[in-house]
C-alpha cells in the first residue's frame, strides 16, 4: 500500500472536481470458478484499489462530497473467515490505514443510498463489469440489471480518468521497480526458444516468474508461433528451428501495476533473411514512434508515424507500393497491422478501460476513427507528461485477412497481393515496451528488453 496521504489526497482531488451527491465506490468480491467455495484468485476493482487501498473482499466506500465526509464500508470478519482463511486487520485498522475516518456495516450501504435518492442526491458510480456488482448495483438502486449501465455518472468517470491518466512518482516507483520481473518473463521466453520446446511450457515458466516476482500475469499470455493471430491463447504448439516466437506477456506488481512487453524469438537462435527483414520494419517503427511521442503530441498522430514507417518498408521489401503517404491515409498498412499502436497502462494492463475504452483514449478532444485499423487504436488523444502507455507496432500475415483484401480488391492499388501470398506462413512479428511520457519527450520503463537481431539472437542462444 502506497502512504495513507496517497488516498486522501486523490480522495480530497476527485471530490473537488465532482460537484455534489455521493459516490460510490464497490469493491471486489470472490467469484467462483467452478463451485461456490472454488474461486478465481482475488482481484481488486482498480478504482477502488487506487482511491480507497484496501486489496480484500467485500468492501465499498462512499464519499459524501456536500457534506465532506467519507465512509469505508464491510465488517469485520467471523471466526468462521479466521479459521479457514486467515486473519484481517479490523474495519477499524483498514480505514485509519488509508486515512478515513467514517466505518459503515455493509448492512446499513443500501439505506445509505436508498436516503440520498429519495433527497434527490446523485448517485455516482462506474460502469460496473462484473455480473456480481451489476446485480450489487441493481439492488442498491432498485433498479433492473439492464438499467444499471445506463446510469453510471460520466461526470465521476471522466474524474478518475483526468486524475488517473498522469501517474504519481509512487507510482511510476512501482511499476520501475516492477519492470525486472518483465525483464525475466521476456529473456526467459527467448532462452526457451529452441526446438522441440513446447509453448504451454514456455507459458508455464513465465506464469511461475510473475507469481514469484509478486503477482499474477496482467493478462492471460499470448506465447505462440502462430504470432499472426494477435490475442492467441491457443498454447498447443511445439517450436521447430526456423519459427518465429511472439510472446506478449506482462505481471502485476504487488500493488497491481501492470507491465505488458511483447518480444518476438527466432527459435534456434538464428533469423532468416525474410524474418530479419520484417523485424527490423517493426523495430524502427517502434524507435521512431518512440522518438516521436512527447507531451502535446497527440497519440494518434504517434500511431500514424509508425504506420508510415511500416509501409514504407513494406513497400522497400516489394509487399505495398504506390504513395506511402496515400496508403496509410487509405488504412492499407492495416492489413499487416491491424491493431492500434498501444494503449495506456496502469493498475490495469488497458488502463481505465472498464470505464470505456473510446472515453479513456479520446475523452472529448476527437471523434475515434471507424477505419479499419486506425479504429483498433485505444488511445487517440493528446498525451501529457506521466501518462504511461504501450508502444507496440507489429507485422502479421494473417491468411484469412489476406484472402478477404484480395477477393474484394481492398486497397488494391497499395498491396502486392501475389508477393503477399508467398508471406502467408510467416506468421507475426510484434515488439512492444512501456513508456513514460516526460517533460520533454518520453523514456522507456526499466531496463530495455533485448530488442536488436543481434540481441535477441545472443539471448536465444544463451539458452542452447
Ligand atoms: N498486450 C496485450 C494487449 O495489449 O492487448
Amino acid at each position: 500500500m502506497f502512504s495513507k496521504e496517497t488516498y486522501i489526497n486523490r480522495r480530497k482531488r476527485l471530490a473537488e472536481k465532482v460537484e455534489s451527491g455521493l459516490i460510490l465506490m464497490l469493491g471486489n468480491k470472490d467469484v467462483p470458478m467452478n463451485y461456490a467455495d472454488n474461486v478465481y484468485h482475488f482481484r481488486q476493482d482498480s478504482t477502488f484499489l487506487y482511491f480507497f487501498g484496501i486489496d480484500l473482499q467485500d468492501h465499498a466506500a462512499i464519499i459524501d462530497v456536500d457534506n465532506n465526509k467519507e465512509y469505508l464500508i464491510g465488517d469485520d470478519i467471523s471466526l468462521g473467515h479466521i479459521i479457514w482463511m486467515g486473519p484481517q486487520p479490523t474495519m477499524e485498522e483498514k480505514a485509519a490505514s488509508v486515512g478515513v475516518e467514517n466505518i459503515k456495516s455493509m448492512s446499513e450501504l443500501p439505506k445509505m443510498i436508498a436516503d440520498a435518492l429519495a433527497s434527490g442526491k446523485k448517485v455516482h458510480f462506474n460502469p460496473p463489469y462484473r455480473g456480481e456488482n451489476i446485480m450489487w448495483l441493481s439492488d442498491l438502486l432498485g433498479c433492473h440489471h439492464s438499467e444499471v449501465k445506463e446510469k453510471a455518472s460520466l461526470e465521476f468517470t471522466k474524474a478518475c480518468i483526468e486524475i488517473r491518466s498522469i501517474k504519481e512518482p509512487c507510482e511510476i516507483e512501482e511499476m520501475e521497480r516492477h519492470m525486472a520481473v518483465a525483464y525475466k518473463m521476456h529473456t526467459t521466453a527467448m532462452r526457451m526458444a529452441h526446438d522441440g520446446a513446447s509453448e504451454q511450457a514456455i507459458t508455464g515458466a513465465l506464469e511461475g516468474i510473475s507469481m514469484s516476482g509478486g503477482g499474477m500475469v496482467s493478462f492471460p499470455i499470448i506465447c505462440s508461433k502462430r504470432g499472426e493471430t494477435l490475442h492467441n491463447h491457443n498454447h498447443g504448439n511445439v517450436l521447430k528451428t526456423g519459427d518465429l516466437l511472439l510472446v506478449d506477456g506482462g505481471s502485476e506488481s504487488p500493488l497491481h501495476y501492470a507491465t505488458d512487453h511483447t518480444r518476438t524469438s527466432p527459435v534456434g537462435g538464428t533469423f532468416s533473411q525474410r524474418q530479419k527483414e520484417i523485424y527490423q520494419i517493426v523495430l524502427d517503427a517502434n524507435n521512431i514512434s518512440r522518438e516521436a511521442t512527447k507531451p502535446g503530441v497527440t497519440y494518434k498522430d504517434v500511431h500514424l508515424v509508425a504506420a508510415r514507417v511500416l509501409a514504407s518498408g513494406l513497400k522497400d521489401l516489394g509487399l505495398m507500393k504506390g504513395d506511402v503517404d496515400a496508403a496509410v491515409a487509405a488504412g492499407a498498412h492495416a492489413l499487416f497491422m491491424p491493431h492500434g499502436l498501444g494503449h495506456m497502462i496502469g493498475l490495469d494492463v488497458h488502463d481505465m478501460e472498464d470505464y470505456n475504452d473510446t472515453l479513456v483514449g479520446y475523452m472529448d478532444e476527437m471523434e475515434r476513427s471507424s477505419q479499419f485499423g486506425l479504429g483498433a487504436l485505444r488511445l487517440g488523444r493528446t498525451l501529457q507528461t506521466g501518462f504511461c502507455v504501450t508502444n507496440e507496432p507489429g507485422i502479421y500475415f494473417i491468411p484469412a485477412l489476406i484472402d478477404q483484401w484480395k477477393a474484394d480488391g481492398t486497397n488494391a492499388e497499395f498491396i502486392n497481393f501475389d508477393k503477399v501470398e508467398s508471406y502467408k506462413d510467416f506468421g507475426g512479428v510484434r515488439l512492444e515496451d512501456d513508456i513514460l511520457v516526460t517533460e520533454d519527450g518520453c523514456r522507456i520503463l526499466g531496463d530495455r528488453i533485448p530488442i536488436t537481431v543481434d540481441e535477441v539472437e545472443a539471448t536465444v542462444k544463451e539458452g542452447l
